[in-house]
């Protein structure tokens, strides 16, 4: 292996991502602590519970987000806390959240906030939620409350994340809890009404506070056609990335909703962001024809692949996503990246190629402006439970202990250096040397 450091920028952010049901604990008034309770939908039927105890005692794991030398953390607000009724806030929840953030303020780490991240007060699952317009109105009115009292401590919002993952499991998996109709006319209307709740906060946040950064946080996939297979299949998956990667920032961009069942221009939407969040995974094989499905769960031989069948590791894939959104020429952050490796086998050299990717694109002046990884802490992974462990810190659920990974100390060092040296790889992930580093070391 050559010897060298990949330098990051000095005002990049570091940063973890978590999001407010994964681990809060106790969220006992949304539609999924609802589906939690019913038997077959969650893996090894486990519960949420007391998830990380974040409602009692969030500034435990800040600590250590701290001490890793973490500039930035990505979290979400609850809004089945703020809003248990319909138009009621709630003043406690708001001043818990108001901590958090100041907690966060003190130990020199910048929140980025989300405001829906997949859980529904029960409230509003009766009235259809995303699946009716009237959401609009009950979104727009939650953003302006929480920004009014929260918006001071907040610079960066993100509206809504990963709608399309959002959606694609609850409408058509139905992996996610079940809204009142399913199919694929209730999946495009769902993805209408989620693009106009979109706009609606957009600009409540921005009347409000001008200078706040607004975006979402998009899941991007790789979706390839198998190498056996021809130019149908190739075609098909470019559909697939369309329809799933694509179609969401057109229409953000350009006003117009091409989805199936919800297209047409919608008001206010065109221009609606400031920055553009990439949650980035794996990399996924298109079925051609798509019978039975839309993806292969099977990879290529030699794949690495997480706990669970998860997916791929295959960091190539940032890079590529980077690319396909420099088109909407706004700065770009990595709103999550992460891999499920409970023995933490791969996770070390997971980051290190993932973020060999980031310095990339850097290096070619693409405007990437930090890194949060998915996760701080293991959390409650929604269907698959606790059954997949995300976190940099290891956590046991049932003691609430915690102890931080091997991967946990190899991005404490790398917030704490800010680069990537060829002694770290040697250190915690010899395996990828010749990926990170590659060639002879000087004589
Ligand atoms: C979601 C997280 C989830 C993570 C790992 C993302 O799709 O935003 O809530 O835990 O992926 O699966």
């Amino acid at each position: 292996m050559a010897t060298g450091t990949m330098f990051f920028p000095s005002d990049f952010l570091w940063g973890t991502a978590t999001a407010a049901h994964q681990v809060e604990g106790n969220n006992a008034n949304n539609d999924w602590w609802q589906w939690e309770q019913g038997t077959g939908h969650i893996l090894q039927e486990h519960r949420s519970g007391l998830a990380c105890n974040w409602w009692e005692n969030a500034e435990a794991d800040l600590d250590k987000a701290a001490e890793m030398g973490t500039n930035a953390h990505r979290l979400s607000l609850e809004w089945s806390r703020i809003e248990p009724e319909p138009s009621r806030f709630d003043k406690n929840a708001l001043e818990r959240y108001r901590q958090i953030l100041q907690a966060m303020h003190d130990r020199g780490i910048e929140p980025m906030v989300t405001l829906h991240h997949f859980t529904n007060p029960l409230w509003l699952v009766e009235k259809g939620d995303f699946g009716t317009a009237v959401v609009v109105d009950y979104f727009q009115r939650y953003t302006a409350k929480v920004v009014e009292v929260l918006g001071d401590l907040v610079p960066k919002w993100v509206t809504i994340n990963e709608p399309l993952v959002y959606v694609f499991m609850r409408y058509l998996e139905g992996t996610f809890p079940a809204p009142q109709q399913k199919g694929w006319p209730a999946a495009g209307q769902a993805l209408r009404n989620l693009l106009r709740c979109h706009a609606a906060a957009y600009h409540t946040i921005k009347e409000r506070q001008p200078e706040a950064q607004v975006g979402v946080a998009k899941n991007l996939v790789i979706f390839a056609a198998r190498p056996s297979q021809g130019t149908a299949a190739r075609w098909w998956a470019k559909r697939l990335n369309w329809l799933y990667n694509e179609a969401w920032m057109e229409a953000m961009t350009n006003g117009r909703s091409r989805f199936p069942f919800g297209r047409g221009q919608i008001p206010h939407l065109a221009g609606s962001y400031d920055f553009i969040g990439i949650n980035y995974y794996t990399r996924f094989y298109a079925k051609f024809p798509p019978l039975g499905g839309l993806l292969h769960e099977e990879w290529e031989p030699g794949a690495v692949v997480s706990d669970g069948n998860y997916g791929e590791v295959y960091p190539d894939g940032l890079f590529q996503v980077i690319k396909s959104v420099l088109r909407y020429d706004k700065p770009i952050y990595i709103t999550e990246n992460g891999v499920p490796d409970i023995k933490d086998e791969i996770r070390p050299s997971f980051i290190l190629t993932h973020l060999r990717e980031v310095w990339r694109a850097i290096s070619f002046c693409f405007p990437v402006m930090g890194y949060y990884h998915w996760s701080l802490v293991d959390n409650f992974e929604w269907d698959r439970g606790w059954t997949q462990r995300f976190g940099l810190i290891a956590m046991n659920p049932e003691t609430q202990e915690r102890e931080l990974r091997t991967s946990g100390q190899l991005y404490t060092e790398i917030c704490q250096q800010n680069q990537i040296s060829s002694e770290m790889v040697a250190k915690y992930a010899p395996q990828s040397s010749d990926i990170l580093f590659p060639g002879k070391a000087p004589a």
